[in-house]
């Protein structure tokens, strides 16, 4: 599964991620107010966010140079996630600036870690399979792909096709709403990471307990992806591949907020796999990530190498 390495164990290329970029605008409060009342803001925070950017992000904490292809408005919060993204060290060469707003989320985090999350997703900055045609030559060239299901699904598929086609590592997280797209999905991914609602969606069934999501992983496994890794709830993560599988237990952290966690946790995955990493050490160094950003407010993370490395050696 390990793709080119170089030998000083440090990976070439550029990981490129296919999805969505946002202002995220974060309100802590100690709780909401009724009709006609008024709350006070504990924290707040005005970030790059989406999460296509939220992954770049953690690549680039990583160590490994990251790449965003999606799309932004021509609006003052176009232009301050941009530069937010630069400042970042991403590439955001294939990131399409075009008429109308930029997405705009807004997380409500109330104490307790309970999330309320608000939308804001003009048509006009959805990725279209045009843009990422634009961004063949990069996709091509990466030393892997990530694409995020949440994105259209006639620009999911492009982002496939082109992928499986130069022969890429490509990391998939989220389930498709299409049927046949998922199909798709499961033809193209090297690494398929879900949450567990979307692995509901993906095996079409319940899911009841951490033996029931372990069997969906392994299953997954034979229709396609070499390593499929499924949320469990509390009992951590189902990861499954060609001779073997496991649960791997969440970190003991206290949540925060959740929002954020899958990406920080498919991000690291990734960047662990193209390290040369086996495949329980990549579980627990995302399964570290994803319990370092979870205990923050918002879904941008704030990884390191250290810190992973640290977390993954307690996780046995
Ligand atoms: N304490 C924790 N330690 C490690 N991982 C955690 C912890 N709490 C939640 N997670 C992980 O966070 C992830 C949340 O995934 P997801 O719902 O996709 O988040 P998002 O889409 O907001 O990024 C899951 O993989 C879950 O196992
Ligand atoms: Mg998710």
């Amino acid at each position: 599964m390990t793709p080119q390495r170089a030998a000083t164990g440090i990976v070439e290329g550029v990981v490129v991620v296919v999805g969505q970029v946002a202002r995220d605008l974060v309100l802590a409060v100690d709780g909401l107010p009724g009709a006609g009342g008024s709350a006070t803001v504990r924290e707040r925070q005005e970030v790059l966010g989406g999460k296509g950017a939220n992954q770049a992000v953690a690549v680039a904490q990583l160590g490994m140079s990251a790449a965003v292809v999606g799309v932004v408005g021509d609006d003052p919060a176009g232009e301050a996630v941009l530069a937010q993204a630069r400042r970042d060290g991403l590439d955001v060469r294939a990131v399409v600036r075009r008429a109308g707003a930029t997405t705009a989320l807004l997380v409500d985090v109330v104490a307790g870690g309970e999330r309320r999350l608000l939308e804001a997703v003009p048509d006009e900055v959805l990725l279209t399979a045009a843009d990422v045609q634009a961004a063949s030559g990069l996709l091509r060239r990466s030393a892997a792909v990530l694409v995020q299901l949440q994105q259209p699904g006639t620009a999911v598929s492009a982002a496939l096709t082109i992928a499986r086609d130069a022969g890429r590592f490509v990391v998939v997280d989220g389930a498709a709403r299409e049927e046949g797209l998922r199909e798709q999905v499961l033809a193209t991914a090297t690494v398929l990471r879900a949450d567990a609602r979307e692995a509901e969606l993906l095996l079409g069934r319940e899911l009841d307990g951490p033996d029931a999501v372990l069997a969906g992983a392994r299953e997954l496994v034979g229709r396609g992806p070499r390593l499929v890794v499924l949320e469990a709830g509390p009992a951590g993560n189902a990861a499954a591949w060609e001779g073997g599988g496991e649960l791997v237990p969440l970190t003991g952290v206290d949540v925060a907020d959740p929002t954020g966690g899958g990406d920080s946790f498919t991000a690291a995955l990734a960047v662990a796999l193209l390290r040369g990493e086996d495949v329980e050490r990549a579980v627990r160094w995302a399964t570290a990530a994803a319990g370092s950003t979870v205990q923050r407010l918002g879904g941008r993370p704030a990884l390191s190498v250290d810190e992973l490395d640290e977390q993954a050696d307690r996780l046995g």
